[in-house]
């Protein structure tokens, strides 16, 4: 997909050659503005093994040194470089030939497009950034580090006036910090900060909304990518609190929904639910696959549903204890959440998002759009999951058509074992 709309652009240009997008690269990347430069599309390499790389400036012991994220269709690295070292990862870069390479500094934005007959075409677009340093590497590695004054983390009762975490509010500190983290990795992951439009992320059960604050103010104020939140939850009483908050912090443009997750009308980029309780996780999964989100962080909640139904003879040792039954079915869901999301086309993982002590409920599910759907090992591996508990999971249910038609494609014809699940 093309990255940016040229006509909306402030000029147009037809380039020559090569050098001149080298030296376009290089000054962006060495000038003192530099916010992000992400290379991505085709490539004319025959053999580059990155769908998609992301090149940022980071502070790091002081020092300002460019990290460079590689990701490919089942991992990414990570390296970072002293700007006089970064020279030959950016000339392998640009060797590679991306079709798409998408330059922020904070007044500007590049976007340098390599057609199949090798026209190369160039739009730039002015923009209204202030010129702050960009980046992740903060105070102590934090995305919203502590010891300074923050407006939006002292409305939401974390910090006091001089910057300090409250102590009963360190566990929130330290998950939203996790949770930005792993957000702006999603976001170069997904290309969405290139988009040429301000991204639109939905807040699944967002409560009292500390994720979706601390989202919206951090992606808009601090990595200054241009992002539009939606905070939807069927407590009214939380969303009205939210909406009073969210003004407090001067972020009158965050949009709040008093409503059931799977009735949101939306088709967000990005969809996030922190905690959404039991089903309410799955109906959030079942709306990013619905809208084709790009991606999905999902930090799942208890779990009640399988709990219930959940039934394996040669397990029965393990499912008569009542907390073990609940682990178990606690990991059977995410399993049937991480198959389903890999079945529909989301290449997903499932991680810690931070250290249990933070929080007993500390696995989130990482799902980026992009991968072949209904491939028939993992149709295959849900099939047997279903019959070896026993049930179907809420989100077979839930996702519908989207889910079941890749299901069904695969299923032997005469298979006399295969009884419908659940
Ligand atoms: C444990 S709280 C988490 C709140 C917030 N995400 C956080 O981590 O601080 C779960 C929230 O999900 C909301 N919720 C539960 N089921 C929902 C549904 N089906 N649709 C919308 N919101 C729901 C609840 O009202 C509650 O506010």
């Amino acid at each position: 997909m093309m990255m940016f709309c040229f006509e909306s652009m402030g000029s147009i240009c037809f380039m020559p050659d090569r050098d001149q997008v080298r030296q376009l690269v290089f000054d962006a990347v060495h000038s003192a503005d530099f916010v992000r430069a992400t290379f991505a599309g085709a490539t004319r390499a025959a053999r580059c093994p990155w769908r998609r790389v992301v090149v940022r400036p980071i502070e790091r012991r002081g020092e300002r040194v460019l990290q460079f994220s590689y990701f490919d269709d089942r991992k990414d690295t990570t390296h970072n470089f002293p700007l006089q070292e970064a020279a030959p990862p950016l000339h392998e870069l640009i060797a590679f030939a991306f079709a798409g390479v998408h330059l922020t500094t904070t007044r500007q934005e590049i976007d340098i497009r390599i057609t199949k007959k090798e026209k190369i075409l160039i739009g730039r677009r002015d923009i209204a950034f202030s010129p702050v340093m960009i980046t992740h590497n903060r105070v102590k590695n934090l995305p919203l580090p502590e010891g300074r004054p923050d407006r939006v983390l002292e409305v939401m009762g974390i910090i006091n006036a001089d910057g300090r975490v409250r102590p009963t509010m360190r566990a929130k500190f330290n998950q939203i910090n996790e949770f930005l983290k792993l957000l702006c990795h999603v976001l170069d992951d997904a290309g969405l900060p290139s988009l040429g439009r301000p991204v639109e992320i939905l807040d699944c059960g967002c409560g009292s909304s500390y994720l979706t604050l601390a989202v919206h103010h951090y992606l808009n104020n601090i990595a200054r990518i241009p992002a539009r939140v939606m905070g939807v939850d069927v407590n009214e009483e939380v969303i009205r609190k939210s909406i009073d908050r969210s003004l407090r912090c001067g972020a009158q443009e965050i949009r709040f929904t008093v409503g059931r997750i799977a009735a949101a009308d939306i088709r967000p980029d990005l969809v996030l639910a922190l905690h959404a309780c039991d089903t309410a996780t799955d109906d959030a999964l079942a709306l990013a696959v619905a809208s084709q989100a790009r991606a999905i962080l999902s930090v799942p909640c208890c779990h009640h549903d399988l709990n219930d139904r959940i039934d394996s003879e040669a397990l029965r040792p393990l499912l008569r204890h009542g907390i073990l039954r609940q682990r178990s079915a606690d990991l059977v869901t995410d399993a049937f959440r991480a198959l389903a999301l890999r079945i529909v086309g989301y290449r997903t993982e499932v991680i810690e998002f931070v250290s249990p002590e933070h929080t007993a409920r500390n696995l989130m599910i990482r799902a980026v759009r992009g991968v072949p759907p209904g491939e028939a090992s993992f149709v295959g591996e849900y099939r047997e999951m279903c019959r070896f508990w026993g049930v179907t999971p809420y989100l077979e249910r839930a996702m519908g058509e989207r889910l079941t038609m890749y299901l069904s494609q695969t299923e032997p014809t005469n298979r006399a074992t295969a009884t419908a699940c659940d």
